[in-house]
């Protein structure tokens, strides 16, 4: 029987063909997910990279709650394309601290990976508050009632307490500190450097202009940390391990 001979006996015979394939499906499966037992973890390591400030976690909850990633995506493929338009594509170690991640699926709008730092505090309030009067052709909805949402600390303690329970690696330092962090960072006239010591890059300003700490401060503090705590001018992946 000559080689295609016997390929035509396996081809023919339904049950052969079946264990055979069962067979090389099981040995595909076993090289691909044997290593992920052995390696502790599948993210490489990236300089930079620091769990959310409580400002910045508060904003989040709010881009969740109002259903953002139904039209934003924060995810930069590695394509030509969308490192021209968006920036340097995006790192496993950039959405690690991400519980859900919001990678997204659909870009109605564009993708928000690396907003931080592209527009002004002021161009923020003015596009959640109205879209169109920044970008007439705009489909965004209008977010204005968040300048008028004052918010509390009151959760933050257990919402961060919930981010540890899940692996993020807030220290308990960092939870008993959670309330004064929230406040500091929207206020440059506060204490903030234990803050910073915590959050190092984190950004603090009135975001809003406004007094009070709005839902509006914590969405652009949110807003214009995505995509900044990277360094890419000496970020070079790792080869090996
Ligand atoms: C119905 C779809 C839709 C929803 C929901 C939506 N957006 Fe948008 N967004 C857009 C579109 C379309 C644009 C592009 C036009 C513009 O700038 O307004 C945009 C633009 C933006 C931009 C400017 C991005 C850039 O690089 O120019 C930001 C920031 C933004 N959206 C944030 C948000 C946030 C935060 C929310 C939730 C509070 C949200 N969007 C909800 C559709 C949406």
């Amino acid at each position: 029987m000559g080689i295609l001979d016997k390929h035509k006996y396996i081809e023919t015979n339904a049950t052969l063909l079946l264990v055979g394939s069962l067979l090389v499906v099981t040995v595909g499966g076993i090289v691909e997910i044997a290593p992920l037992f052995y390696l502790e973890n599948t993210i490489e390591d990236v300089d930079g990279m620091r769990p959310y400030s409580p400002l910045e976690l508060t904003g989040r909850e709010i881009y969740i709650r109002e259903g953002c990633y139904v039209c934003h995506s924060q995810m930069i493929r590695p394509m030509r394309d969308e490192v021209e338009r968006y920036g340097h594509y995006s790192l496993a170690a950039e959405s690690q601290y991400d519980h859900p991640f919001q990678w997204g699926s659909k870009r109605t709008g564009p993708d928000l990976a690396r907003v931080g730092g592209r527009y002004s505090d002021d161009w923020h309030v003015d596009h959640f508050s109205d879209p169109q009067s920044v970008v007439p052709e705009s489909i965004m909805p209008k977010y204005a009632f968040l300048k008028t949402e004052i918010i509390k600390p009151e959760y933050i303690t257990d919402l961060m307490q919930a981010h540890q329970m899940v692996g993020v690696p807030y220290t308990d330092e960092m939870i008993e500190a959670a309330e004064d962090d929230f406040r500091a960072q929207a206020d440059p006239d506060s204490d903030f450097d234990g803050l910073l010591e915590r959050y190092p890059g984190a950004q603090v300003r009135n975001f809003d202009s406004e007094t009070g700490i709005s839902e509006m401060d914590a969405l652009i503090a949110y807003m214009q940390m995505l995509g900044t705590l990277v360094d890419f001018s000496t970020f070079t992946p790792e080869q090996s391990r």
